[in-house]
């Protein structure tokens, strides 16, 4: 990651204004980014890297600790631009922020979220805003929720449907179903909620909302999402139960429970080392470790996938850390053979497709991926933004309404790929530019730092040609 300056309790206005160039911040599209990012193929990569820490658990560090009584000190906080967004509106929202050295930051809650004073911009990140709108719900404050071009397109129904039985008042600004919206929150009661879509957004916005609602709010999921809010919730002081239902579960949460300060650890992100350790199975001779992994189950699916097809992957010093099962993962160059990857193991890999589809290129024969229509409303259509990629790039792809197809062969690259300003889109894109036979470029490269600030030194440092 970038080395950000240190500061003795440094307030989060100069924290963020001490971050190296380039830095994008949400509405400021003034500094010196370049236009375009090219990997080109590259000898064998070497090294150990340490993964950013997670953003789903930074997001939740910072919401909890905003909404507790007290301090939370965290330690290795993901210091891209979705989480600052939402260190940013904690702040609004009545929090102390303050950053004491690099990725250690201190949230002094006041016991429950305040009226802020203007609209809060959430920037590019959907759990920011979902997560945001879930605990503002439960407090008597009326705020507006924003967010950029490409948040303002997604979905926000999931998540503001429940929350209206509960009580919550919506109003929206523009179009139905999307940003920006007014939020009436306050004076709400407990539902039962049954997911039709495996979300963690939408099952930890009722969760947060659930805390300030009268009686006892279940949601029941048919496949497991990711349970950091409910792990994190218990740190925070607050008993949530869980029921096992079939291959799912029911989370319930009884409404009135106060949060307490707590220190929170923040472990490596899985979704982020998928992107040194693609690079590492996919050119010749390499060997890449990342330590520090969060393994929790319901985020290893790419890795259960990728063993599948054949991957040389060890875990090693397998430790917990802030509650979660971390290790220290090693990729090696591997032959890969396709695979039908299960629709059931969706939840557990949800934005490691794009990357699963980089590697899949390379494989021999066809890798499916089915009953992920979930990606088609992320940051961008993702399924249609790799498929247009990879075949940019000379890979035979097979679009479905719900999934997609990969057939590996030689990858010619050669291409400038439109990113529509996804993240992921972008890095998985230029993990595939350092096997292929010609340079393949992204555009919008300033949007990586959204969770991956640091990508292209990191990569570098192991001996990408990224520029
Ligand atoms: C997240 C949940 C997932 C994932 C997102 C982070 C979270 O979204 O795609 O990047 O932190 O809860 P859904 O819950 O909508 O699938």
């Amino acid at each position: 990651m970038g080395r950000l300056p240190c500061h003795p309790l440094t307030p989060l206005s100069k924290a963020i204004s001490a971050r190296p160039r380039p830095l994008i911040l949400s509405g400021d599209r003034r500094v010196s980014i370049p236009r375009h990012l090219t990997a080109r193929r590259s000898p064998a990569l070497n090294g150990v890297v340490r993964a950013p820490g997670d953003k789903s658990i930074s997001h939740r560090a910072l919401i909890l600790g905003a909404m507790a009584t007290g301090v939370t000190e965290i330690e290795g906080l993901l210091e891209g631009d979705d989480i600052l967004t939402t260190a940013r509106a904690v702040e609004a929202f009545g929090a102390t922020v303050e950053r004491p050295g690099e990725g250690r930051w201190r949230v002094t809650g006041r016991g429950g979220f305040q009226q802020p004073a203007g609209a809060i911009d959430c920037g590019n990140a959907g759990t920011g805003v979902r997560l945001l709108m879930g605990a503002a719900a439960g407090y008597p404050v009326t705020v507006t929720f924003d967010g950029d071009a490409s948040l303002r397109k997604r979905p926000m129904k999931r998540v503001t449907g429940p929350l209206a039985d509960m009580g919550a008042r919506f109003e929206w600004l523009g179009e139905e179903d999307r940003l920006p919206v007014a939020v009436h929150g306050g004076g709400l009661s407990a539902i039962d909620y049954v997911q039709t879509v495996a979300s963690a957004q939408i099952k930890s916005a009722i969760l947060l909302a659930a805390l300030n609602a009268d009686g006892v709010t279940t949601v029941t999921e048919a496949e497991p999402s990711r349970d950091h809010t409910e792990r994190m919730l218990r740190a925070f002081g607050v008993a949530a139960g869980l029921l096992p239902m079939g291959a799912g579960w029911r989370v319930s949460l009884q409404g009135g429970q106060a949060l307490t300060g707590t220190a929170v650890a923040v472990p490596g992100d899985p979704s982020s080392a998928a992107f040194p350790l693609a690079a590492g199975l996919i050119v010749p001779g390499s060997e890449v470790t990342v330590e520090g992994v969060m393994l929790n189950r319901l985020r290893t699916g790419l890795l259960e996938t990728w063993r599948e097809m054949g991957a040389d992957l060890t875990v090693s010093n397998r430790r917990m850390a802030g509650g979660e099962e971390v290790g220290d993962v090693t990729a090696r160059h591997s032959a890969l053979t396709g695979v039908v990857v299960p629709p059931e193991r969706a939840a557990s890999m949800i934005d490691e497709y794009p990357v699963l589809a980089a590697t899949a290129a390379f494989a021999e024969g066809a890798t499916m991926m089915r009953g992920i229509g979930e990606m088609r409303v992320k940051e961008s259509d993702r399924i249609a933004l790799m498929a247009t990629g990879l075949k940019a790039c000379g890979v035979r792809v097979e679009e479905e309404p719900e999934g997609f197809t990969v057939f590996g062969g030689p990858v010619l690259g050669g291409a400038t790929v439109t990113t529509h300003g996804d993240h992921r889109i972008a890095m998985s894109h230029l993990v595939l530019g350092l096997a292929s036979k010609e340079p393949v470029s992204v555009d919008e490269p300033g949007m990586i730092a959204t969770s991956f600030p640091g990508f292209s030194e990191l990569m570098r440092g192991l001996g990408a040609d990224i520029s």
